[in-house]
């Protein structure tokens, strides 16, 4: 089975949905009833499911950044109900890897991406088939008191503690420390071996790995008789440099998964930011500094989807698959969810791809990339 969950106080949780009232022991109050979401048609064949290592995952996920993060993505818990509708709507049309982070959550919300996913999948109304085959892919942060594998696992336990389940999909490591404090890194290699070796993950993975530093971890890993199964890295429209070519040509060259984050620019490839409609708070400032240059990009976007009879984030997602990745765009509501469900199903052609890229290629600005990413 793909996704133990806590036995014992899984059959409290069922008992108490049928009653009232519900579990709270990590969750929030009790919530209003939530209607079962439509199925949109099969959105793709079953031959294209992605293996991650010994997993099979919807060549899209879907990121949880935002579900708990007030500062960057405006996360208020009055959220929640159309957070787990958003949850359902893509496990019932076929979505299983959901990433999120031991990280994510701002200030006393700290946490809160696991602790909704947890609660999200034992609260799933669909059949058990289909919430056992659901994957967590959750990242550990390589924070400066992390220094011992122990301590790796530690954290990988209180992740399965908030996730209330008994093994985690895939346990990544959020970013390696090779930049700044290289000693540590071999323990967040160790820790990595330590939970693999102990069950807690079924298949290890990175995030913000450079090539030079992934085929060093990768070497390791094998030296231990761990797979390194999946490299999470920036990659978009917005951030498709020789890095990131070089990055995915290794993964092929090494059987790994390279899965897309953020790969709608942090929503400035959805069209519907301009430069005097930006969000509030931190991305504003950065949206600013980017979307002058965007035009070539986002017209090329809007030509494409016009044609197709598709929307924007449909096609910088599409393109994403296109490219070989599994991207994991953000969603923070039912009708997001719907929408970028409909980038599966359909691919654009060669031509469009070029497209794309040419247009990219004229846009002068790019994504600033993640502070740790390594070379
Ligand atoms: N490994 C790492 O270091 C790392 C770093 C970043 C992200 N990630 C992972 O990757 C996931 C995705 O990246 P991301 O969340 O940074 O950015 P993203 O996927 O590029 O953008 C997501 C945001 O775009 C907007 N959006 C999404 N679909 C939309 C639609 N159909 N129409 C209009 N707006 C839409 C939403 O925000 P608004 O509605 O507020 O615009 C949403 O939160 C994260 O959730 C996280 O799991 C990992």
């Amino acid at each position: 089975m793909a996704l133990p969950l806590r036995t014992s106080s899984y059959l409290h949780s069922f008992r108490a949905s049928k009653e009232t009232p519900t579990d709270t022991r990590t969750s929030p109050p009790p919530t209003k009833a939530l209607k079962f979401p439509p199925r949109l048609g099969p959105l793709f064949w079953p031959w294209e499911k992605v293996k991650i290592g010994p997993l099979s995952v919807s060549p899209m996920g879907f990121g949880t950044w935002a579900w708990g993060n007030q500062l960057l993505w405006g996360y208020e818990e009055d959220m929640n109900n159309e957070l787990q509708e958003t949850f359902n709507l893509a496990v019932d049309n076929g979505i299983n890897l959901f990433d999120t982070a031991d990280s994510y959550g701002t200030g006393r919300l700290n946490g809160q991406s696991e602790r909704l996913l947890g609660q999200f999948i034992r609260e799933f109304p669909g059949d058990k088939r289909t919430r056992d085959s659901i994957t967590i892919a959750t990242k550990f942060a390589a924070y400066p008191w992390r220094l011992t594998p122990e301590q790796f696992v530690k954290a990988c336990k209180s992740s399965l503690d908030r996730l209330q389940i008994e093994q985690i999909g895939i346990g990544q490591l959020h970013w390696s420390t090779a930049n700044y404090a290289p000693l540590q890194e071999l323990a967040l290699w160790d820790g990595l071996v330590a939970m693999y070796e102990k069950g807690l993950v079924r298949a290890v993975g990175v995030s913000n790995y450079g090539p030079k530093q992934l085929v060093k971890i990768h070497d390791y890993l094998k030296s231990r008789g761990v797979p390194l199964c999946s490299a999470q890295v920036q990659y978009s429209l917005l951030s498709m440099g020789r890095d990131q070519m070089e990055l995915k040509a290794l993964c092929d060259s090494l059987g790994i998964c390279l899965i897309s984050y953020s790969p709608l620019g942090l929503g400035m490839l959805t069209g519907k930011y301009t430069i005097s409609r930006l969000p509030r708070g931190p991305r504003g400032l950065l949206f600013c500094q980017i979307l002058p240059g965007l035009e070539p990009l986002l017209s090329s976007l809007g030509e494409i989807a016009q044609r197709r009879g598709k929307t924007i984030p449909q096609v910088a997602i599409n393109w994403c698959i296109c490219k070989g990745t599994v991207p994991i765009p953000g969603v923070k509501s039912v009708k997001q969810a719907k929408e970028n469900l409909c980038a599966l199903g359909w691919r654009l052609s060669s031509d469009e791809i070029d497209e794309l890229e040419s247009a990219a290629m004229e846009s002068p600005r790019r994504m600033i990339q993640n502070i740790f990413q390594t070379r």
